[in-house]
């Protein structure tokens, strides 16, 4: 190949010599005509085209038909928005049911600071007994009652009238009365000799109104009642049979 080249740059040479020396008078014939040459390289893009006729015109006539056929499918749903601001407190709901009862709770210790809960022990008493018989209490008995509103634990007794000291100490015992008829009652007690009377002759048309009471300090067993006596009342007292009511009240104020 190489030895092919070199001839051919001679021959080249040897023809641009003998041109050289004949300038005129020795035409020769035309050579054969080259074989075509490899395609050339893309040329430069084009200048920007006009800007087109909107498909619609802003301001022409609307054709529905060719609107419908611009619109675009309809897209997919887009993700969801982001969490919007907490909102603001509700009001208080109705109470709610009661609920089911608990269980039993654990058995308490023995803390050894108990005591008999006999009526023997306790270190209380009271009581308040009603009498609402319209007869008039027979004299000189203690007088009874019908109901007890108190008696706690049960040193008095109705049936008899007595009250009979349990712990020995202090009491206070008090009365009050109404009826239409003049009525004595006395405060008597094993504890003393005399009675505390008191008496009310103030009307025998209206309601009359009597009161007493006295502390007395007892000893265990020792009894107080209540009791009618003669004093100034009428034969017609004694008789009336109109509604009264009797109150007797007693109660510890504190032991000895
Ligand atoms: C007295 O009270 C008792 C008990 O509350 C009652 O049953 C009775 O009817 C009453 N008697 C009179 C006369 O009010």
């Amino acid at each position: 190949m190489g030895a092919h080249q070199n001839l051919a740059v001679l021959v080249g040479v040897a023809s641009l010599l003998w041109n050289a020396g004949c300038d005129a008078g020795c035409q020769g014939t035309d050579g054969h005509k080259g074989v075509d040459g490899a395609p050339g390289r893309d040329g430069l893009p084009g200048v920007k085209g006009q800007k087109g006729e909107p498909a619609v015109m802003a301001d022409g006539p609307v054709d529905p038909v060719s609107l419908q056929r611009l619109k675009g499918d309809m897209g997919n749903p887009g993700p969801p928005g982001a969490m919007g601001l907490k909102g603001y407190q509700g009001d208080t709901g109705a109470a709610g049911p009661i609920g089911p009862q608990g269980p039993r709770g654990a058995a308490g210790k023995n803390t050894g600071a108990g005591k008999d809960n006999s009526d023997q022990e306790a270190q209380y008493s009271a009581f308040s007994a009603i009498r609402n018989e319209s007869s008039y209490p027979a004299v000189s008995q203690p007088i009874t009652f019908q109901t007890a509103a108190v008696n706690r634990p049960g040193d008095f007794s109705i049936a008899t009238g007595h009250f009979t000291c349990r712990v020995p100490g202090y009491y206070y015992f008090s009365f009050h009365s109404v009826a239409k008829t003049s009525l004595c009652l006395g405060l008597a007690s094993d504890s003393r000799d005399d009675k505390l009377v008191f008496c009310d002759y103030s009307s025998r048309m209206h309601d009359q109104m009597l009161s007493g009471g006295a502390v007395l300090q007892l000893a265990a067993g020792e009894r107080v009642w209540l009791e009618s006596f003669n004093d100034k009342q009428t034969a017609a007292d004694k008789q009336d049979r109109r509604e009264k009511q009797i109150i007797f009240n007693g109660l510890l104020l504190f032991s000895d």
